[in-house]
């Protein structure tokens, strides 16, 4: 049993200042002067203070890669180092991508992406389901593995050779998600142009990761979400777009959603804080900063801000995808489409979204948790249980010191990688002390937690879907 005291309460729609108690796995009570009117009730309690801190729900990361074996090499990241990095950084709920390759069966690569986890995990986890192949098997398969909880799927437009499925493939994946009450996570651009752009810049020696970015312009993404519009506007689909990079591409999902797609947007930390010079770094330090889609020009990041403010952006969320600098993308030396895509971020996309988001004005505090919590939890049938503090609810729970003083590091991350995109950065606030279902994991900012504690997040479908 804890008794929260005296913290500044922060929800998507609330602020005020009180105690919390957490009984178990969950929160029991919310008031002032607990440790007074529960008095008969507080036995071995420990009393942790939180007089000038914030008390927010546990943030969830929405689009995290731990297993992935992708662009002939695998992502850096286990479980054990994955999920203690996220606790370290506030986040207490991993949503992993199940990323299959065209040829694996779909049932098998659910439980080996569970196994990857399972007894593992310190935080709690869940799947969204990729489809990468849809042939006559396939409908069986998904509705087993929605039977056991996995109501949210994946798409890739792009990456043709590894995870995308054709267009008669997507056509079927969104009929049969729509049947069932399915969100379908989708990975928008336009393949072709993208495979055209890149052998014209090879061709002409531009091999270097500054590359990367010219070979998959915003409009290459707008298409992408431009095509899933009229495909989930057939369908009926509900869809909800990841790491959206850019304002023209928000715009084609907004073109959706007024025709009546039900279509939700995520942006990742990289594209709000980062812009595309770092790509262009020299001795090829560009391809730490390389990741799909490509990071962007500074002018789109008070678009972003703007979009996010105006809550057109639902969510905040990393795409953690994380590989070594040394071995990994050096891969693609000489050739910017050989180098492994994605960015290690899952330790610090709550401190830059708190530092360079609500201390520099961008978003309030509500927006903060609401972006990087509690949209997840609606969006992906994890709420109330997840995503706001409230009686009930899972005593997920992080106090946030807004006057710690630091700078991120590769040498004091828990990330797996041999790099931080975001060296020497300073931040202005870090998590104190979080609790997964009513368990302290992280302790003055030390993660003392239980490997293992997480829990597989099953969920329930929609009920009035058919
Ligand atoms: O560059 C990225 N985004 N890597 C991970 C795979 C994906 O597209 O999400
Ligand atoms: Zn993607
Ligand atoms: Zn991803």
């Amino acid at each position: 049993m804890y008794l929260i005291r005296n913290g500044h309460v922060v929800t998507a729609t609330e602020s005020y200042v009180a105690d919390i108690l957490i009984d178990g796995e969950r929160v029991t009570h919310i008031g002032l002067d607990l440790r007074e009117s529960l008095k008969d009730l507080l036995h071995n309690c420990v009393e942790v203070d939180a007089e000038g801190k914030y008390v927010f729900p546990g943030f969830i990361d929405p689009h995290v890669h731990i297993y992935l074996p992708f662009m002939g090499t695998h992502a850096k990241d286990t479980y054990e180092t994955a999920s203690r990095a996220a606790l370290v950084g506030g986040t207490t709920t991993l949503i992993e991508m199940c990323c299959p390759s065209r040829q694996d069966d779909p049932w098998e690569a659910f439980q080996l992406w569970k196994s990857k986890a399972e007894g593992l995990s310190a935080c709690d986890f869940t799947f969204h389901m990729g489809i990468s192949r849809f042939d006559d098997s396939t409908e069986s398969k998904l509705r087993q593995i929605v039977a056991e909880g996995i109501t949210s799927w994946k798409v890739f437009l792009a990456y043709k050779d590894f995870f995308g499925v054709n267009d008669s493939e997507l056509y079927k994946t969104l009929e049969l998600a729509s049947k069932l009450g399915v969100i379908v996570t989708a990975h928008c651009e336009n393949e072709s142009m993208i495979a055209e752009l890149q052998k014209r810049l090879l061709e002409e020696g531009k091999t270097g990761p500054q590359w990367h970015e010219p070979s998959r312009p915003i409009q290459v993404e707008a298409e992408g979400v431009q095509h899933l519009m009229t495909f989930a506007e057939m369908t009926k689909a509900k869809v909800y777009i990841v790491h959206t990079s850019n304002a023209l591409a928000v715009e084609a999902a907004m073109r959706g959603k007024s025709r009546g797609v039900d279509v939700s947007v995520e942006t990742v930390i990289p594209y709000l804080v980062l812009d595309d010079t770092y790509a262009q770094q020299p001795n090829f330090e560009g391809s730490k900063y390389v990741m799909s889609p490509p990071i962007r020009s500074k002018e789109e990041q008070p678009k972003l801000w703007q979009h996010l403010r105006q809550r057109n952006i639902s969510t905040v969320a990393t795409d953690h995808a994380p590989f070594d600098f040394v071995g990994q993308k050096e891969m693609g030396r000489d050739d910017f489409t050989k180098i492994p895509n994605g960015i290690p971020t899952v330790e610090d996309r709550v401190n830059l979204l708190y530092t360079y988001g609500v201390c520099r004005g961008h978003i309030d505090l509500n927006t903060f948790v609401d972006s990087a919590s509690t949209q997840a939890a609606k969006l992906f049938g994890l709420f109330p249980k997840k995503g706001t503090i409230s009686v009930g609810s899972d005593a997920d729970i992080v106090i946030y010191d807004p006057s710690y003083r630091g700078t991120i590091s590769v040498n004091t991350h828990s990330m797996a990688t041999d790099y931080s995109a975001f060296e020497g950065w300073p931040i202005e606030g870090k998590p104190l002390h979080v609790w997964v279902r009513g368990k302290r994991q992280v302790e003055d900012g030390k993660f003392v937690g239980e490997m293992g504690h997480g829990q597989f997040l099953r969920r329930q479908i929609d009920a009035s879907a058919t």
